[in-house]
């Protein structure tokens, strides 16, 4: 046998029991004629101890162990002298009488305990010795523990899981898709999919009535902290529901997931919210519920009094920072920096101060007087020691993201993002269309399949940008950790949306042809939603970046650095696939 116990496990209560182990050297001690060797397996760290003494020959070969070595020891469990209480094993030790190098170890690159000196590229190259810290495993572990969970609750749900292809057809719409030459169609490609979003919608057709996959979805997309290239979605489809239905089914995954991970209790229903509010008091479409700092706007209140900025701006918003009017000059010039950083592009901040007696005092005091800044105050509910923070700008929509970052920054600053609280919300009600400045279009916010309020189906031939979509997203902590629609099953009112968005007929049906033809042969009501996984096991797990729950991620520019990939292809790859690399001018 291998192992009688793992490191993870033995306690007091195994005194005196003969016991074998087998997992890695963390690190060994020498203190005079003992050496204490820590052996480190996925459950866990045992002491183990060799005694000169007692047995030179054994300890020798002790002392001769290096890092990461693999071992196997046989030996009897022994009460600890010095107990350690941040281990679980702590209380007792293994004094070993064999000893079996199994493999030995090159020292690794960086050290293997959770404060590692391995810097993040290091890291990433070795990811398979990375992958033994325990603040690493611990992330995969909770994963595995959510998958698992999301399987039994979708499956008592009724619920079937069926896996889609990974090669598929390109479509546009959407981001960018990652392509698979053909060698058995020469000149041709698949596509990777960006979700299994129509396949689930033909599931639909199929009868499947409530399908979900854990599902790999692509997207060539600029990286950032919650974006991979390759993720995961626990994708989901169901036949005959409304919004509602899909909402409460999800909604009740969500505290059902919380309970089984976190163990928190999230009795209250989900705040909802529309598109429209999200954008009006918090300047974004995942805004963070953890605090207040709603947007007030205030062009009623500060427009016309000579100061020339805000008399030109188009827009004139703030939030109320509680608390912060001893911010000094310094803050306020980090503040102002901020927000004109290139990414945000705001063109400058006003700040307000409301004082102990009540005054307010202003960066542009000499534009208005104390009744106007009382007004101001007013608008706010201010007290005294609150710090009024303004923006303006010849465009709302850019002015109020600006104001997001503001917000969100502030939050930063004023300890109101607790990790281990959770604000969770539904977004309703989004826009169908949005307009795309660099195709001159409309373009499907959601995607092309959503389907349009039926208050709002008479809009799409007079006014489609205001013609809002059976479509939500959930919201926790400011990530966006899922989204979903309501789906068109009737082919004529799918064919009009192509057309609205710019398709001929003849493109239509070559790019969706199978999807509306299905949908001629008895399509039910449907719809649906994905959430990211990745997402989500990092919000609970409290991690600022997704990579660091997946096993191989791609590091910033869609690298793997550990398989070198992307990476050229052999000559005779390329000549199977008839292809020539050329660079384009
Ligand atoms: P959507 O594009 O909103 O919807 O994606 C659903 C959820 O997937 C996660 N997500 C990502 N996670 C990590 N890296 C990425 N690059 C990435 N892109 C998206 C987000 C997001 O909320 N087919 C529709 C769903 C539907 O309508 O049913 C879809 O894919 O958490």
């Amino acid at each position: 046998m291998f192992r009688t116990h793992t490191c993870g496990e033995l306690r007091l209560s195994d005194m005196n029991k003969q016991v074998t182990l087998a997992g890695w050297v963390q690190r060994s001690r020498k203190m005079g004629g003992m050496t204490f060797v820590d052996l480190r397996d996925r459950y866990g760290i045992t002491q183990l101890v060799f005694n000169e003494a007692v047995n030179a020959e054994l300890c020798d070969r002790a002392n001769r162990l290096g890092r990461e070595f693999v071992i196997q020891i046989e030996g009897t469990v022994n009460e600890r002298f010095s107990k350690n209480a941040n281990m679980p094993t702590g209380d007792i030790e293994i004094i070993a009488s064999e000893l079996n190098v199994l493999n030995t170890a090159l020292t690794p690159p960086f050290t293997i305990e959770d404060n590692t000196d391995g810097g993040d590229d290091i890291r990433m190259k070795y990811r398979y010795l990375d992958l033994r810290r325990p603040s690493v495993r611990k992330n995969l572990e909770l994963r595995h523990k959510m998958t698992i969970a999301v399987r039994r609750y979708l499956d008592e749900q009724g619920f079937i899981e069926v896996e889609t292809p990974v090669l598929v057809g390109s479509t546009p719409e959407g981001a960018r898709d990652f392509v698979v030459p053909s060698r058995m169609n020469l000149g041709q490609f698949y596509a990777l999919p960006q979700s299994p979003q129509t396949l689930k919608q033909l599931l639909m057709v199929s009868g499947f009535d409530r399908y979900f996959q854990i599902a790999k979805c692509f997207r060539d997309e600029d990286l950032r902290a919650d974006r991979q290239p390759e993720f995961t979605q626990i994708d989901c489809e169901m036949s005959f529901v409304e919004q509602d239905d899909i909402i409460n089914l999800f909604e009740g995954m969500t505290k059902f997931l919380f309970r089984e991970i976190r163990g928190i209790e999230l009795t209250e229903p989900f705040q909802r919210m529309s598109w429209a509010d999200a954008m009006k008091y918090y300047g974004s479409d995942k805004p963070d519920m953890r605090f207040g700092m709603t947007f007030v706007e205030l062009m009623e209140v500060l427009k016309g009094h000579g100061f020339p900025v805000f008399d030109d701006a188009a827009y004139i918003g703030g939030i109320c920072a509680e608390g912060a009017a001893h911010y000094t000059r310094k803050q306020m010039d980090a503040l102002t920096e901020f927000v004109k950083r290139p990414q945000i592009g705001a063109k400058g901040l006003v700040y307000a101060r409301v004082e102990a007696d009540g005054t307010v005092k202003s960066s542009v005091d000499k534009f208005y007087t104390q009744e106007v800044l009382q007004q101001l105050k007013a608008a706010f509910n201010a007290n005294p020691g609150d710090l009024i923070l303004i923006l303006s700008g010849d465009d709302a929509m850019k002015t109020r993201k600006q104001l997001n970052e503001l917000r969100l920054e502030m939050g930063s600053r004023l300890g109101l993002r607790d990790k281990n609280r959770f604000a969770c919300l539904w977004v309703v009600d989004f826009p169908m269309f949005e307009w795309s400045e660099t195709e001159n279009r409309l373009m499907a916010m959601h995607h092309p399949f959503t389907h349009p309020k039926d208050e709002d189906i008479a809009l799409l031939d007079t006014n489609p940008a205001a013609v809002r979509a059976d479509a939500y997203d959930m919201v926790v902590n400011g990530v966006e950790v899922g989204g979903g629609s309501i789906r068109i099953h009737d082919p004529q009112l799918q064919a009009r949306m192509f057309e609205i968005l710019g398709f001929t007929p003849e493109k239509a049906q070559q790019q969706f042809g199978f999807l509306m033809n299905a949908f001629k042969y008895g399509a039910p009501p449907h719809g649906g939603l994905a959430y990211g996984l990745d997402r989500w096991v990092s919000l609970f797990a409290g991690l600022d970046s997704i990579r660091d729950c997946i096993a191989f991620p791609k590091n910033n520019s869609g690298r793997d650095v550990m398989l070198d990939a992307p990476s050229e292809l052999d000559p005779s790859q390329l000549d199977e696939l008839n292809l020539v690399i050329g660079i384009k001018e």
